[in-house]
């Protein structure tokens, strides 16, 4: 334990466990739904993932597994000589196809079911028992004939038994659902695993549905992954998607995400099921790996413009006058509108904070942190740290420091350190305030 390199490591596992913490905690007894795509189902790291599930379960997490077996049921169709016929983007499922989609996705979900009974020694989750349920959750109805089509055994969710996932989960189990319905005159429908994991959501409200997909979540032009989407973004995206959606499994996903938003899922993550742990380092770690898709339509978190200064002056007059804040002018303001990012809602601003990066220290500022006191309890001042943490970053910056005389106890809770006023970069260090005697806490990035 005196080795300098051994005490290094295990203050990196203690700081990643502390930081785990406040998501362990947030996380517990919620309903988070999960699907995972028929390709995974044929990956070798399906095994991590299935481990990962039994983890996130085992931390108190009510899961809802929902799996597709595209590539099972292709294999099938091919190795039974069918030929498929598709319209509208959809696959007609005859009855010849339906019955290889059965034994197909039958083996997918026993292949899933036995990844889940895993107890062996060389495991992460040896010892730990987990339980899977499954059950008809889903009644379906056929899709009908459209166009002059009849798309025949493929369905549409009609209702789900959400009285019986829920028990199930109560008992400590995971439940694992097929892409399969059943109609109550006792027919068999085949469904997209995307849809059927968003109806769960939507009727269960759930706290979560996360898409693990074999891409990189939400790109935009340029190919860099957008990490936070609000539900107008998302939208905005979908309206310019091409119809009707087909074999576009992001665009479909992206879709279903609305759906499940509107409904009242307060989160969907698209993430990249190819990264090594990307479902933990998504739910459990500040910045994530995928792309989040933000319920919260009536709020927007954006970068200031100089039209919003009236509002941001109303915002820290109150928070100036009681100390808890810097004074800053307008012309102040005006000059650093750039660095502020401001939460809007209804038209008004009702909280901001400003970044200010030090590149050559690698160092960043957070500054003017305010919410209004009627926003309080909001998560606002969490997001516009969020915000400020990943733009820093961006901005080459591997601390985030802040320089407080209230509210140190707010940042402690949220990962920062106390530090010495000599760790502020040397022009910050002049205007150090002394008077003011705020205190400086820093957090790595
Ligand atoms: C700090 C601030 C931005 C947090 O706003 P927020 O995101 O809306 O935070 P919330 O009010 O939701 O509070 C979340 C939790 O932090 C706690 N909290 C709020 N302000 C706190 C403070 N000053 N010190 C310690 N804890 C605080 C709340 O009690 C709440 O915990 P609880 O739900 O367990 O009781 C807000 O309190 C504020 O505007 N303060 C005045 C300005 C300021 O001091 N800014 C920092 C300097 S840059």
């Amino acid at each position: 334990m005196n080795d300098p390199s051994s005490r290094c490591k295990t203050m990196g596992f203690v700081d990643w466990f502390r930081r785990a913490a406040p998501y362990i905690n947030a996380h517990r007894g919620r309903t988070f739904i999960i699907e995972i795509d028929g390709e995974s189902t044929e990956d070798p790291q399906l095994r991590d993932i299935v481990h990962d599930l039994a983890l996130m379960r085992s931390l108190g997490i009510h899961l809802v597994v929902v799996h597709g077996a595209r590539p099972w049921i292709e294999q099938r169709i091919k190795s039974l000589g069918l030929e498929p016929r598709y319209a509208g983007g959809l696959c007609i499922t005859d009855i010849a196809i339906l019955d290889a989609a059965k034994e197909a996705i039958g083996a997918a979900h026993v292949q899933l079911e036995a990844l889940l009974s895993m107890g062996v020694a060389n495991s992460p989750m040896a010892g730990a028992k987990v339980r899977v349920a499954s059950g008809n959750f889903i009644t379906a109805r056929p899709i009908g004939i459209r166009d002059g089509v009849d798309y025949e055994h493929t369905g549409e969710v009609r209702r789900i038994d959400v009285e019986a996932i829920r028990q199930r989960l109560s008992a400590g189990a995971i439940v694992l659902v097929s892409p399969l319905g059943y109609s109550p005159t006792g027919e068999v429908f085949s469904l997209r695993a995307e849809v059927v994991a968003a109806a769960i959501a939507a009727e269960m409200h759930a706290a979560k549905l996360v898409y693990l997909l074999d891409g990189p979540g939400i790109v935009d032009r340029q190919g860099t992954l957008v990490r936070e989407l609000t539900l107008e973004q998302a939208n905005t995206l979908a309206s310019d998607l091409p119809r009707p959606a087909g074999a576009d499994e992001l665009g479909n996903r992206i879709r279903q995400s609305i759906h499940a938003c509107r409904s009242g899922v307060s989160r969907v993550h698209v993430i990249d099921r190819r990264i090594e742990g990307a479902l933990l380092l998504e739910l459990f770690s500040r910045d994530g790996v995928g792309t989040m898709i933000n319920a919260d339509t009536y709020d927007s978190i954006r970068r200031a413009t100089i039209d919003d200064i009236g509002g941001i002056l109303e915002l820290i007059r109150p928070l100036e006058e009681s100390g808890a804040l810097v004074r800053r002018s307008r012309e102040r303001l005006e000059t650093e509108i750039a660095h502020f990012n401001v939460v809007e809602r209804d038209g008004a601003v009702v909280a901001c904070a400003a970044m200010y990066p030090y590149p050559e220290e690698s160092l960043a500022e957070l500054a003017c942190l305010a919410v209004d006191d009627a926003y309080r309890r909001g998560q606002c001042g969490e997001r516009l740290l969020d915000l400020a943490g990943r733009e820093a970053r961006s901005a080459g910056a591997d601390r985030l420091f802040v320089l407080t005389t209230q509210a140190a106890h707010w940042f402690r809770e949220r990962g920062f350190i106390e530090a010495d006023h000599s760790i502020l970069p040397g022009e910050r260090q002049d205007l150090y305030n002394l008077q003011r005697r705020s205190r400086v806490l820093v957090r790595a990035l």
